[in-house]
């Protein structure tokens, strides 16, 4: 949760930045979370991890290829909005590129409605200036916050600031933020803001939702802070809001081996992304398998690689056992328990 308070800077403090921010070693900003001690980035780079294990993996010019005919749109679930990274880095570099799409929609979780106070701040910066000052809002709405008439035609940042002005002492609790937006006329995009807390949002998702994303991004705190974020259970629900196409894909910056045991569970197949700073890299989970020339394709250039031996060894033995919580509602220790009490039954069978 962001306090206002806590936060170290994870390189050399930035005295420019206000206290409750980070600067990481790529130059953008992150923060520290008050409760699991946890930073919301790779030290390495809070926009380098977005780019590298979520946007470029994630393939999505490929996507539009994939679409002759149809409306060129993306969907993507983004799970654990914090600081937008993982959103505004796509958004970024589909308007950098002036990518040929209708329209871009993006429904994101957060249980966080701090994070609002920060997001001018994210926006303000010099990677994101192109596509943060050439978005022009059309329609912002928030029940809890009145006047969305005033944000209209203001640039996306300009309509960041106006909600992180509005919210204060605001309870947003449960609050839906839909801002919808356009850039040159041509690209629409979509945000929807849910504050909810991702397991109750998930549960709680309408059939329509089934097949309707061509992206997930998962984004919680580590496996082993929240492991009630991490379930097999989260991610069959994931794989059902899915399309069933060869370019979907869900994306996390986890690497460990009970998060890919709980994913290949519900039927992902698993492949490995590339490093930032000094972590191996993170996971890419495709819902409908590749076919061989497919793979090919996705492993040529690096972006996307093989698990090693050792990665696959380890997901085959007890290190794979996922974690569950098959109502969504399980206390955290209890998850714990249960994934210790199999990996004990599974190294007495073997003995
Ligand atoms: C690692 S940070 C996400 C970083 C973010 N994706 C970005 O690009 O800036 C994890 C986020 O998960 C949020 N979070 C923690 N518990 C949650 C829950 N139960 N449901 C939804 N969000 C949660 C935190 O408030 C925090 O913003």
């Amino acid at each position: 949760m962001i306090t206002g308070i806590e936060y170290g800077a994870v390189t050399e403090k930035d005295e420019s930045l206000p206290d409750n921010l980070v600067c990481t070693a790529d130059g953008s900003i992150s923060a520290r979370d008050s409760a699991t001690g946890e930073l919301y980035h790779n030290r390495a780079g809070a926009y380098l991890e977005a780019l590298n294990n979520y946007i470029r993996p994630s393939r999505w010019q490929w996507l539009i290829e994939e679409k002759p005919g149809e409306k060129r749109r993306i969907s993507l679930f983004d799970g654990c909005f914090g600081l937008g990274y993982n959103s505004f880095v796509l958004w970024d570099e589909i308007v950098n590129r002036r990518a040929l799409l209708d329209t871009v929609e993006v429904e994101a979780v957060e249980i966080d409605p701090g994070v609002l106070a920060v997001l001018p701040a994210v926006l303000s910066q010099d990677c994101f200036h192109f596509m943060s000052s050439g978005i022009i809002v059309d329609n912002l709405s928030c029940a809890e916050l009145a006047d969305d008439q005033s944000v209209r035609g203001r640039t996306l940042l300009e309509a960041f600031q106006w909600l992180a002005d509005k919210q204060a002492g605001v309870d947003l609790g449960r609050a839906k933020i839909e801002i919808r937006a356009r850039f040159e006329r041509s690209t629409s995009f979509t945000l929807q803001l849910y504050f909810a807390d991702l397991r109750a949002h998930l549960q709680a998702l309408h059939l329509s939702k089934i097949a309707a994303f061509d992206f997930v991004f998962h984004d919680p705190f580590s496996p082993s802070k929240v492991p009630e974020l991490w379930t097999i259970d989260i991610f069959q629900r994931y794989h059902k809001l899915l399309s069933a196409r060869a370019t979907s894909r869900l994306l996390t910056y986890s690497a460990a081996s009970a998060v890919r045991g709980g994913l290949q569970g519900a039927g992902f197949s698993i492949y490995r992304t590339m490093a930032v700073g000094a972590k191996t890299g993170g996971t890419l989970a495709v819902p409908v398998a590749w076919s061989d020339d497919q793979e090919e394709h996705e492993l040529a250039d690096g972006v996307v690689l093989p698990l090693a031996d050792e990665e696959r060894k380890k997901l085959a033995g007890r290190s794979g056992v996922p974690y569950k919580d098959p109502n969504l509602c399980a206390d955290r220790r209890h998850i714990l328990k249960c994934r210790e009490a199999e990996q004990h039954a599974m190294r007495a069978k073997l003995d």
